[in-house]
């Protein structure tokens, strides 16, 4: 299983990630969850999170980059899902817990910027790799393998063509997680 974590607070004014979700959203082996939708109101259950990624092997975070990380409610949803002791730390028995040691996670990030803003001696002055260091670093604590991360940048200035080129490529590094996996577990 493959569980996709959607964070978009405008999902209708967005342009880049709907094209992404929809060229992803019939893959079998993958389910969704929109964190917008499921919590408007922010009170995010944290145990039917757990449960959903503990039945995954795979994990992607897609959202849009705000402010140079992620929207609020997904910076929320770290904090009550990635919890002590579940995905870190020790249980009542005092037993270590790590809940999600040797699971995969791919970061599927849009930015407004360019890739080309994303350089030192670009206007962001950071690169990707950079932005990425609190994302990754949770990742890493919690045991989670770090997957090359799938951006798109300019993403409000793509053309057409240019954005179905990126949700195809998309679909096709998600389904290529799927075959990983069912290879995994044929071995
Ligand atoms: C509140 C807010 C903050 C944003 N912060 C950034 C940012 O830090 N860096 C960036 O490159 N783009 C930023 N953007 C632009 C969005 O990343 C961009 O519009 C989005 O990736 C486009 O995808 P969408 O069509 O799915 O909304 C921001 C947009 C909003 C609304």
């Amino acid at each position: 299983m493959l569980t996709l974590i959607y964070a978009h607070p405008y999902p209708l004014h967005s342009r880049a990630n709907r094209a992404l979700l929809d060229a992803v959203r019939d893959l079998p082996g993958l389910q969704i969850r929109d964190l917008y939708a499921l919590y408007p109101d922010f009170h995010i259950d944290a145990r039917a999170e757990q449960a959903a990624l503990a039945d995954s092997h795979t994990v992607v975070l897609q959202h849009p980059l705000h402010w140079y990380h992620a929207p609020a409610l997904l910076s929320l949803w770290f904090e009550k899902t990635l919890a002590y002791g579940w995905a870190y730390g020790h249980d009542p028995a005092g037993r270590a817990t790590r809940a999600l040691e040797g699971k995969r996670l791919l970061w599927a990030v849009s930015t407004g910027g360019a890739e080309r803003a994303y350089q030192p001696e670009g206007y962001n002055h950071h690169t990707m790799a950079q932005i990425a260091t609190p994302i990754q670093q949770t990742a890493l604590y919690c045991g989670l393998q770090w997957l090359e991360p799938y951006i798109v940048h300019g993403a409000h200035r793509l053309s057409a063509p240019e954005l179905a080129m990126a949700a195809q490529a998309y679909r096709a590094r998600l389904q290529a997680e799927l075959d990983h996996l069912s290879t995994s577990q044929e071995r």
